[in-house]
């Protein structure tokens, strides 16, 4: 487990931000906001949620299971910070709705909200991939965006505008053999991203993507060393991108540095499309 986790555990620095965070955090000034984080107990989501929290925001923590959602809320408020924990299944539209009323009620509006709860989905290729397989990972990596981008709206409204931003991949521009439900769920995330942006940016809600390309998480670590150093040597930079830098880049959307991006996919990806 990363950041807040792995240090209270080991090092006894409740208060402190993670090693790997604290090298390179920016204050993006978000006092005052709140900040819905889908799958945030574990790899990108955790790393969101601590860098969202570490730029002042109160922050609303989405995942499947009660226990992890109340221990990372818990472990923020520790730190100062305002913080919720929600457990649902993201792909459950009256779910969805019921946790952006609870948090509004509880932490004031939502301002933010990154969607980036995601499962992976069996290897397998495109003419023997099981249907239900095929709609598990379409509802949960595509129809719970849609979902949820659908409730924040209405309460970003409520709240004068905002900032979604939609968590896709590299397999949101391009294929990926043995990958065909997650693959189209991704670039149905980037399309939904760029058609939301249009529709709501008279509301004052920017909405971007963010394209990751392999990054170290618990998603990818039961991977065999062989398969990790080829998916390692696909990246210009010869190695996994950290959820710590995926997080720089969301901070960043989430925030009114970026009041200009709105409707665009941003890789990070270390250099893994720029073949
Ligand atoms: N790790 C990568 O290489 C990589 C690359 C590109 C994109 N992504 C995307 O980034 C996002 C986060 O991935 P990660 O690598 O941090 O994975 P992860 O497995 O560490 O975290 C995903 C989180 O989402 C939660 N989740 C899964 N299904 C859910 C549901 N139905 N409802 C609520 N929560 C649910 C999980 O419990 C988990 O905490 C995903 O959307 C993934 O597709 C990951």
């Amino acid at each position: 487990m990363r950041g807040l986790h792995r240090h209270d555990a080991g090092q006894g620095r409740v208060g402190a931000l993670s090693n790997t965070l604290e090298d390179f955090v920016i204050d993006y000034r978000l006092q005052g906001r709140t900040a819905i984080v889908t799958g945030g107990v574990s790899g990108i989501g955790l790393a969101v949620a601590e860098y969202l929290a570490a730029s002042g925001a109160s922050i609303s923590v989405w995942d499947l299971k009660q226990d992890a959602v109340e221990q990372t809320a818990a472990q923020l408020r520790r730190r100062g910070i305002q913080a919720i924990g929600i457990a649902l299944d993201v792909s459950d539209a009256d779910a969805v709705e019921a946790a952006v009323q609870r948090t509004v009620e509880a932490l004031g509006g939502v301002h933010v909200a990154v969607n980036n709860a995601g499962i992976s989905g069996p290897a397998v290729s495109s003419g023997d991939h099981p249907l239900d397989a095929w709609k598990r990972v379409i509802d949960v990596n595509l129809t719970s965006v849609f979902l949820c981008q659908r409730a924040q709206i209405q309460a970003m409204r409520a709240a004068g505008g905002g900032s979604i931003i939609n968590m896709a991949s590299i397999l949101g521009q391009v294929g990926y053999q043995g990958s065909a439900a997650y693959t189209a769920a991704k670039h149905g995330v980037v399309g939904l991203t760029q058609t939301a942006a249009w529709e709501h940016a008279a509301d004052g809600i920017r909405v971007n993507a963010v394209g990751p390309g392999f990054i170290d998480t618990p998603l990818l670590q039961s991977m065999p060393a062989k398969a990790r150093a080829t998916l390692e040597s696909r990246h210009a930079l010869k190695r996994l991108g950290t959820a710590e830098e995926v997080a720089a880049l969301v901070a960043w959307l989430a925030s009114d540095a970026a009041s200009f991006a709105t409707g665009a996919y941003y890789p990070i990806d270390g250099g893994y499309l720029a073949v």
